[in-house]
This record gives structure tokens, C-alpha cells and sequence, in this order.
């Protein structure tokens, strides 16, 4: 081997370490704030289980499938310039019988618990769950706790930032000011459109206390990538305190548990 192509060769290894880093440090192997691998709630525990219930079938199927292709094109490859053309092959009875039925049986049992999860994720919230109203502007969030008051007697409305206690259901309904918003807290669940007009309907219950980053996911205008929210999920009695306090937040809409 030449120098130059030493050179070459180390070059193109060094560029493709420094690529697979670029890379592979979006992805959070951790539990970074909106990582939706690391679910802290029963809706996006379930989303993420399906998202892997069709991805491992499907990476196995890629890798036999171009494994198969690879092989064919080297083993089967011309040799020389006077080779004849090889034995011409028109279908094969039982090889078509198999790739047809075997995915159609891995489609039925992927179907099964994809069918029941999206039956369960677009039920009714419980009858105990806790109820807000949720109105997308642009470009913030609006809550409002329609059974919950403040000293006033009106229900309690805060900005950009949702309390809800942990580990019971909280229904949503969701509707829009203005234009098409999306409302989304990666580690506990959704996304669910919020559209002009209509009202529509989402639940999560988040399993621990935390401060889960979340945010609006589609294109609203200038203002899009501003239109975060945080979702603090407490204690029954936390949840109930601030509520007593009329769900004061700071004037930045972050609120003290933050810790940003
Ligand atoms: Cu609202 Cu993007």
C-alpha cells in the first residue's frame, strides 16, 4: 500500500469517527429531560413499548434481508468477461407461500397489542382524573383547572406552566386560540394536534414527581420554538397547595422547581 492511500485510508477512518460522534450524541441513552426512551408515565411507557414492539421485527427483517442480498450479489457475482449467463429460475412455490405467510402472521401479532393500546390511549379519562382546559396561543400555553378555584371563586389559570399530581389520570381537553399548535410532554405522553375549532381529547398520569420539559411540536409561526411549557408533576398535597396559593407562578412562567 502506497502512503498516499494510508493517508486516504486514516482520513476517511478518522472522519467517520468524528461523524458517528455527531451523530450518536443527539441520542440520549440516559434520562435527559426529553428523552421519550425514558418514559416516567404510563401513556408514554405504553408508546414507547410499541414503538419497540415494531422496530425489533423490522431490524431483523432489514438485516436478514440485505444479509440475503449481500451474499447473492458476491457469491453470485461474473467472474470474467465469458461467463455464460447463469440458469434462468421462475418462481419457487414454497419461498412464496413462506414470505407471504409469515408476514402476515407477524403482522397479526403486532397488530394485537397496538389495536388494545390505541383503544386504551384514546378512552375516557377515569372518573377520579383530574380535569384541565387547554388552550394553545401563540405563542404560550394556557391552563385552566375548571374544578379547581382560587380565592376568588374563578378557576384557577396559569401560564406556561402545568401542575398535576402524581399518579393519578389528568384528562385534557385541548383546543386552539389561533392556528394548529401541538401539544407535547415527551416523558409523560402525546402528542396530541390542537386545532382551530375543534376540542380534542388526551390523558396521561405521570408516575413520579419531576419537572418534565415539554413543549409545543409543530410549526405555530416566529414564535414556535418559545412556545415551551414545564409539566411539574407533585404530591396530592403539593398539587393541593399550590392550587390553595391559586397556582401562583414565577413571572417567567418557571417555576421555582425548575432548576433552569
Ligand atoms: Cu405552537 Cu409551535
Amino acid at each position: 500500500m502506497t502512503a498516499r492511500r494510508r493517508n486516504v485510508r486514516r482520513l476517511a477512518a478518522a472522519a467517520l469517527v468524528v461523524g458517528a460522534v455527531f451523530l450518536f450524541s443527539g441520542c440520549a441513552l440516559f434520562d435527559s429531560p426529553q428523552n421519550t426512551f425514558a418514559p416516567h408515565g404510563e401513556v408514554a411507557a405504553k408508546q414507547r413499548d410499541l414503538f419497540f414492539i415494531v422496530m425489533w421485527p423490522a431490524l431483523a427483517i432489514m438485516i436478514g434481508v440485505f444479509g440475503v442480498l449481500l451474499y447473492s450479489l458476491w457469491r453470485f457475482r461474473q467472474r470474467s468477461e465469458n461467463e455464460p449467463p447463469p440458469v434462468q429460475v421462475h418462481g419457487n412455490t414454497r419461498l412464496e407461500v413462506a414470505w407471504t405467510i409469515v408476514p402476515v402472521i407477524l403482522l397479526a401479532v403486532i397488530a394485537v397489542p397496538t389495536l388494545a393500546d390505541i383503544v386504551e390511549l384514546g378512552r375516557q379519562p377515569r372518573d377520579d382524573a383530574l380535569h384541565v382546559k387547554v388552550m394553545g396561543r401563540q405563542w404560550k400555553w394556557q391552563f385552566e383547572y375548571p374544578d379547581q378555584t382560587d380565592a376568588t371563586g374563578a378557576p384557577v389559570l396559569v401560564f406556561d406552566e402545568l401542575h398535576i399530581p402524581v399518579g393519578r389520570e389528568v384528562g385534557f381537553t385541548v383546543e386552539s386560540a389561533d392556528v394548529i399548535h401541538s401539544f407535547w410532554m415527551p416523558q409523560l405522553g402525546g402528542k396530541i394536534d390542537v386545532i382551530p375549532g375543534r376540542t380534542n381529547h388526551i390523558w396521561i398520569k405521570a408516575d413520579e414527581p419531576g419537572n418534565y420539559s415539554s413543549q409545543c411540536a409543530e410549526f405555530c409561526g416566529l414564535g414556535h420554538s418559545a412556545m415551551r411549557f414545564r409539566a411539574i408533576a407533585e404530591s396530592e398535597q403539593d398539587f393541593e397547595a399550590w392550587i390553595a396559593g391559586g397556582g401562583q407562578t414565577s413571572p417567567t412562567g418557571i417555576s421555582a422547581a425548575g432548576g433552569e
